[in-house]
């Protein structure tokens, strides 16, 4: 086979794959073959998609539709609305295995994370139906004789999400299936590297309401685009609250414009997250969580391992031990059972990931791989399409903690710094801009703690004996400073999506005021 002719069928088998899964899984061909919006698979580099961009006539429309919807919903019993999150649920089990692979398709993650991304879809649903027959408020002590205080929680209206490529999925999942059993609707403005995989929820989303029987038209609704379509949503006062998930310079221009219509922001912005090597840690368990944390999705979870800090005396068998599990991983078709990391998304994040191995070169880091390399499963002797980007994950050994150790890099790049004090090790993991997750590696019971307290790790998620990625749904995720704040999918991370309403009841015949003030009228 010529050249040429070998790259075009693998480049087709790419697209008709996409094609397929996303007919299986009830996404007509028309939605996704005619418009101005390109989207690649970062597998082999191909057009898989061109679709409309929803224009803002058509956006404003839509958050009108949703709107109404939402003036029926809240309506709604909370534990019927629970009901139809339990089907989506249903519907997602039936179509996991088609949506995992598209997911697959279109962000480059290897399938068992793609199929995974629908399991935590999936388990934040079946938490969301449990938590509709909860949504509970307090009730107050009243100082007043005869008076009951409480408080209820009301729907809140239109939530919009924004989400990213990386997890294209699950993470509008932790937020919408919340945002629903709360009695919102939802409009969604995915990145626009992954509108393919929210044209199939959408499609799987249907599919449950259809089965619900009588949810109001407009539930979900789609906005396709890039910034202007987010910034158009962050901007429109009839949505009081947006969750947007990216970089931290995405969550500056969305929340200023949120914060002038005083709108409630979620925020799901940058991390740099961090391990700290202990003396004592097992290295046979901190090997394998630094591997998984570091090169799993290829570097590109927003909860990514990206610093190491370890403590000088086990160093040197660290590293030599990790250079040779970094150079064991196989890079390749993530499609392909054996292989650990993907294709990075597309030609900017190789370029960032390329300048910023430079500038470490420059500052005095010793760089072990990062360079682009010919994917394994690729048929031997084929070129590498040029618009797909397979590097070797980097271990970047540093001499001191640099402004671009500080700065988030959304590649594969594992900087190692040394330290010999845990004091040193403790200001160093915290002085960074971003506070999302954070690690520690030890078996010294003073370290853990001290981790975990309020004078230890500054982030949102504060981990010990296992990597700072991966997180369950049952808990609040989110984190601190630059990663903006925000908290999503369990704990009470619901009590976002719905406004708060204090009650007084006075069931005397009197009117006592509180806090001892008369005011007696004739
Ligand atoms: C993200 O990268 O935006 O904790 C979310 C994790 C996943 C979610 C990552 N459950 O790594």
């Amino acid at each position: 086979m010529m050249k040429a002719d070998r790259e075009r069928t693998q480049m087709d088998s790419v697209r008709q794959e996409a094609a397929g899964l996303l007919e299986r899984l009830g996404v007509p061909g028309a939605a996704f073959t005619k418009g101005d919006l390109e989207v690649r698979s970062p597998i082999t580099g191909e057009v898989i998609g061109c679709l409309p961009v929803t224009e803002a006539a058509a956006a404003s429309q839509q958050i009108e539709e949703s709107s109404r919807a939402f003036r029926s919903w809240r309506k709604v019993p909370p534990p019927r609305r629970g009901e139809l999150i339990r089907l989506f649920a249903e519907e997602l089990r039936a179509h996991k295995e088609a949506l995992g692979r598209l997911v697959t398709l279109e962000t480059g993650k290897i399938l068992t994370e793609g199929a995974g991304e629908v399991q935590e879809m999936i388990d934040i649903c079946t938490y969301a139906a449990g938590l509709s027959r909860q949504l509970y408020g307090l009730t107050i002590a009243s100082e007043r004789p005869d008076h009951r205080m409480m408080e209820t929680w009301h729907p809140l209206g239109v939530v919009g999400v924004i989400s990213a490529f990386n997890f294209p999925v699950a993470v509008w999942s932790w937020n919408a299936a919340l945002a629903f059993v709360c009695g919102n609707t939802v409009v969604w403005k995915p990145s626009e590297k992954t509108p393919l995989c929210a044209l199939a929820v959408r499609s799987i989303f249907e599919r449950a309401v259809a089965r619900f029987g009588d949810g109001p038209r407009g539930l979900l609704t789609l906005l396709i685009g890039g910034r202007q379509a987010g910034e158009f949503l962050a901007g429109d006062p009839r949505v009081p609250a947006v969750s947007a998930t990216g970089s931290t310079a995405m969550g500056r221009s969305v929340a200023p414009r949120l914060a002038a219509r005083f709108a409630r922001a979620i925020l799901e912005l940058g991390g740099n997250n961090a391990g700290i090597v202990c003396p004592t840690a097992d290295l046979d368990l901190t090997l394998r969580a630094i591997a998984f944390g570091a090169m799993g999705t290829a570097g590109q979870r927003c909860t990514s391992l990206r610093r190491l800090i370890v403590h000088e005396d086990v160093y040197d068998p660290l590293l030599t031990r990790l250079k040779a599990v970094y150079q064991s991983a196989r890079v390749g078709d993530p499609r392909h059972s054996e292989t650990l990391v993907g294709p990075l998304i597309g030609a900017a994040a190789f370029e960032n990931m390329q300048s910023a191995l430079a500038e470490a070169c420059a500052s005095g880091g010793r760089v072990t791989g990062g360079q682009r390399v010919h994917p394994e499963s690729h048929p031997e002797g084929a070129e590498l399409h040029p618009e797909a980007y397979y590097v070797r994950p980097a271990i970047v050994e540093m001499p001191a903690q640099t402004d671009l150790v500080k700065r988030e890099t959304f590649a594969p790049i594992l900087y190692v710094m040394k330290y010999a004090d845990f004091e040193e090790a403790l200001r160093l993991h915290n002085s960074v801009p971003q506070g999302l997750s954070s690690s520690i590696f030890t078996l010294n019971l003073q370290e853990a703690e001290r981790f975990l307290a309020a004078d230890g790790s500054d982030c949102g998620i504060v981990n010990v004996n296992l990597g700072p990625s991966g997180a369950e749904i049952g808990g609040a995720f989110g984190g601190e400073k630059e990663t903006g704040g925000g908290r999503e999918a369990g704990s009470d991370a619901w009590k976002n999506y719905m406004r708060r309403a204090t009650s007084t009841v006075n069931y005397g015949t009197t009117l006592p005021l509180s806090q001892g003030v008369r005011f007696d009228v004739p």
